[in-house]
């Protein structure tokens, strides 16, 4: 009895309407522009440094990675800190490694990563780098320590880029002053876009994104826009201007390699991914992620979120089915480990999956279609930062059952975790004022309260 209504409220669901919103909201076309070199240049001072950034630097939230460039002198390569009220004998030093690299004929600043480690939990601490004249001040505030109903809430942003629509969703997300730190799905300067991989770019972007990434962690995956491989041009490296600058602890979950790795942060535990890196069966990454769920304690981290950059659930003809294959070799463990969500970037639009699942086929049986699964994540596409390639507006028809909302304008996410069992979802699109929630969606959490959820949109 029951079985048979669950199967006419999945006819209903699935097969009496195609899916379901596509937003009638028109965005004003207008042509993305980087924002000129001009407008976005290195800080006043001798040496002065630049493109502060940080990051999580251990698995559990009580180490930073402090990431700065100098342009003349490896000094000074240390970064002095202390906690917010403390008196001045208080202040403690973290030294850095200094790196730099070559890319064709662009030769990069010193590039700093300082580890502080051993921080408190949920403490304010101020920082500085620079000497003399040259001196600049920032601060960070720690997680609170890792626990199963500790709020917490996060920004989501992918394919930023540096044009005037970048900084309005940067600016945007900063006009909410209750984002702690910052989920990246990748595809960051967009330096390739420039003859050259003009490097430059990489550098502006630093200097662009300082305003919040000196300020909250950027917990960053890898995009195709991070490859920068360019044989024509003598550069074999994948990935060579990226990993120089932005450092992740990927060692600390035991992987060998920066380009997939894990962090505790408060009551989430957060997997990022490589779409550009292997994953077939007995690839590193593949080992790594089969090793990675089972140390997943729920009763420690409730929330599970994945962040990768090629989107396994998205309906618009741009890069239609790229995220395929990945899908193919992961989705399983996915659904067997009830991820709560995942983020994705890499189409240039908004799109929020239902709670689905297409692992039945097995290239005979010919049910290949994806099915409603409360063990499923949602899969969000938020690949709408601004970059200078511009919006994807090309959406498939009909809307597809799989696909819950999306809309082709640019904008960010906020994930407001309130506890073990919800978290509160919205999308902004930039066009609105922040209190303004274009999407927006009760989120249970899979393990401990697997209800499922209803969307609401505005
Ligand atoms: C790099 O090479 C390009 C093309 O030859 C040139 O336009 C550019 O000015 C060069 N940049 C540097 C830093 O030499
Ligand atoms: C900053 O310091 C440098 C070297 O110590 C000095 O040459 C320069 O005049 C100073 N500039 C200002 C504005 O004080
Ligand atoms: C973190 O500290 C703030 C005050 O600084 C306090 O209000 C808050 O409850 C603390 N959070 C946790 C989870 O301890
Ligand atoms: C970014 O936007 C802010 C707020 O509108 C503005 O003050 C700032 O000048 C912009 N930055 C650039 C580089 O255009
Ligand atoms: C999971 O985490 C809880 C809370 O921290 C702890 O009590 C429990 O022992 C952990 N379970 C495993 C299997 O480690
Ligand atoms: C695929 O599914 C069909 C129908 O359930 C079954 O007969 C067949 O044995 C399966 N094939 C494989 C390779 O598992
Ligand atoms: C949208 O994508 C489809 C499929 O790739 C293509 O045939 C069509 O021309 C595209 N429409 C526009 C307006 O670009
Ligand atoms: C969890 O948070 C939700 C939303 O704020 C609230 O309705 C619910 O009562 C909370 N659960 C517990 C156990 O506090
Ligand atoms: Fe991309």
């Amino acid at each position: 009895m029951h079985r048979l209504i669950i199967f006419f409220l999945l006819l209903q669901v699935f097969d009496f309407c195609n899916g379901g919103v596509t937003s009638t909201y028109i965005r004003k076309s207008e042509a993305s522009i980087d924002i000129p070199i001009e407008y976005l240049p290195p800080p006043p001072g001798y040496n002065s440094p630049e493109q502060v950034h940080i990051t999580q630097g251990d698995h559990i939230g009580r180490s930073v990675i402090v990431s700065w460039v100098t342009p003349l002198e490896s000094q000074s390569n240390y970064v002095t800190f202390w906690a917010e009220g403390a008196k001045h004998h208080h202040k403690h030093k973290a030294h850095a490694k200094t790196t730099s690299y070559k890319y064709y004929n662009y030769t990069s600043g010193y590039i700093h990563h300082a580890i502080i480690k051993r921080l408190k939990y949920n403490v304010t601490y101020i920082y500085q780098l620079g000497e003399h004249n040259s001196t600049r001040t920032f601060s960070f505030t720690t997680p609170p320590k890792v626990g199963p109903d500790v709020p917490y809430i996060f920004g989501i942003i992918g394919d930023l880029g540096q044009t005037f629509d970048s900084n309005q969703t940067l600016e945007h997300y900063l006009s909410n002053p209750k984002g702690q730190a910052m989920l990246v799905v990748g595809d960051l300067s967009y330096a390739d876009h420039y003859p050259f991989h003009d490097n430059v770019r990489w550098d502006t972007f630093g200097r662009f994104i300082e305003k919040s990434a000196a300020y909250q962690p950027w917990i960053t995956a890898a995009g195709n826009h991070e490859l920068d491989f360019a044989p024509e041009i003598g550069e074999n490296t994948p990935f060579k201007p990226y990993t120089h600058r932005y450092h992740v602890p990927y060692k600390a979950s035991q992987s060998t390699s920066p380009l997939w790795y894990s962090i505790k942060r408060a009551s989430t535990y957060i997997i990022v991914l490589s779409s550009y890196s292997a994953y077939g069966k007995y690839t590193p990454q593949y080992s790594w992620l089969e090793e990675e769920f089972p140390k997943v304690n729920r009763t420690e981290t409730p929330w599970l979120i994945v962040l990768l950059h090629s989107p396994w659930y998205n309906s618009n003809n741009y890069h239609y089915m790229e995220g395929e294959s990945m899908r193919v070799m992961f989705e399983s463990w996915f659904v067997q480990n009830k991820v709560d969500m995942v983020f994705a970037g890499h189409v240039h639009s908004y799109e929020r999956s239902e709670r689905v699942s297409n692992v039945m086929y097995n290239i005979t049986n010919g049910q290949s279609t994806p099915i409603e699964d409360p063990s499923a994540p949602i899969y969000i596409t938020i690949g709408d930062g601004g970059n200078i390639e511009g919006i994807a507006n090309n959406f498939t028809e009909p809307q597809p059952s799989y696909s819950a909302y999306r809309e082709a304008s640019f904008g960010h996410a906020v994930l407001e975790i309130k506890n073990r069992t919800h978290a509160y979802y919205t999308w902004h699109r930039n066009q609105d004022s922040e209190r303004v929630a274009a999407d927006s969606l009760w989120i249970y959490n899979r393990h401990w309260y697997p209800k499922k959820e209803s969307s609401s949109m505005a």
